[in-house]
């Protein structure tokens, strides 16, 4: 698909997302949030919910959250207008409660398709209901930071995914701040590998793939550009970890 075929795609899901009546949170959502950036992007960043401000405006990420989001993209000299950003669920949980499972699963096509439609050679997972998505199973304290192959029932068979903490987790808990920034540093190289890997196998490798990228390495390429590609990532040395952010509330 070319580009203005992908953004065409992309705008009837949208479409169809602003009249969905699938579960209950259309009946109090201001506007639903599809989802928006660039249909030329190699990256997708996949969120939990909308909230409040997001709700009122029907963009993602445009609140605290957002800003904080803004600031990691920035950190690496990425920015929204280059990667696509879009939520588990597309409508605002009331009083940003956890979205439910049936919830999840009513949206869930509408996430799909547009993983279908954008196939992204990444996906970076904002959260545990992001996470739970891509790498079923998991526990965020433990693959924060790294990246594995998306289960292929995500819609994105032939991506990497690259789990990191929600980006709220930082404003209710300072200390996973400075591991927000360090695994965002991971995330270029971890693109850098998911090319390296489109490249080597257009098929979708059998076997699990887990790996920690060491920022170090490499130049940051542009999610929206065809880098060179490099060598990059570790074997996870991380052992179990809590996970801080069971109870976060969304943004
Ligand atoms: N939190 C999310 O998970 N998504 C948004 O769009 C905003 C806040």
């Amino acid at each position: 698909m070319i580009e203005v075929e992908r953004q065409a795609a992309l705008d009837a899901i949208g479409a169809e997302v602003a009249a969905c009546t699938n579960c209950r949170l259309h009946v109090t959502r201001t506007n639903a949030v599809p989802g928006e950036g660039t249909a030329a992007t190699e990256v997708v960043f996949v969120g939990e919910g909308p909230g409040f401000n997001e709700d009122r405006q029907g963009k993602p990420f445009v609140g605290q959250a957002g800003a904080k989001l803004d600031a990691l993209l920035a950190s690496v000299l990425w920015s929204r207008q280059e990667v696509f950003i879009t939520n588990v669920v597309k409508c605002r949980p009331p009083e940003n409660r956890d979205p439910e499972p049936a919830e999840i699963t009513a949206c869930a096509p509408f996430l799909t398709r547009q993983l279908e439609v954008l196939d992204p050679a990444l996906v970076v997972t904002l959260g545990r209901f992001s996470m739970a998505r891509f790498y079923p199973g998991a526990r965020i304290g433990q693959v924060h930071g790294t990246f594995r192959l998306a289960d292929p029932e995500s819609g994105a068979p032939n991506a990497l995914t690259y789990a990191m903490y929600h980006p709220a987790a930082a404003l209710h808990q300072g200390s996973l701040n400075e591991t927000l920034f360090r695994d965002m540093q991971g995330v270029p190289g971890a693109l850098l590998e998911a090319r390296k890997q489109r490249s080597a196998a257009p098929e979708p490798a059998p076997g699990p793939v887990e790996a920690r990228v060491d920022p170090a390495a490499g130049a940051e390429p542009s999610p929206t550009s065809d880098a060179p590609i490099q060598a990059v990532g570790e074997l996870d040395p991380e052992g179990a970890e809590s996970d801080p952010t069971d109870q976060l509330p969304l943004f």
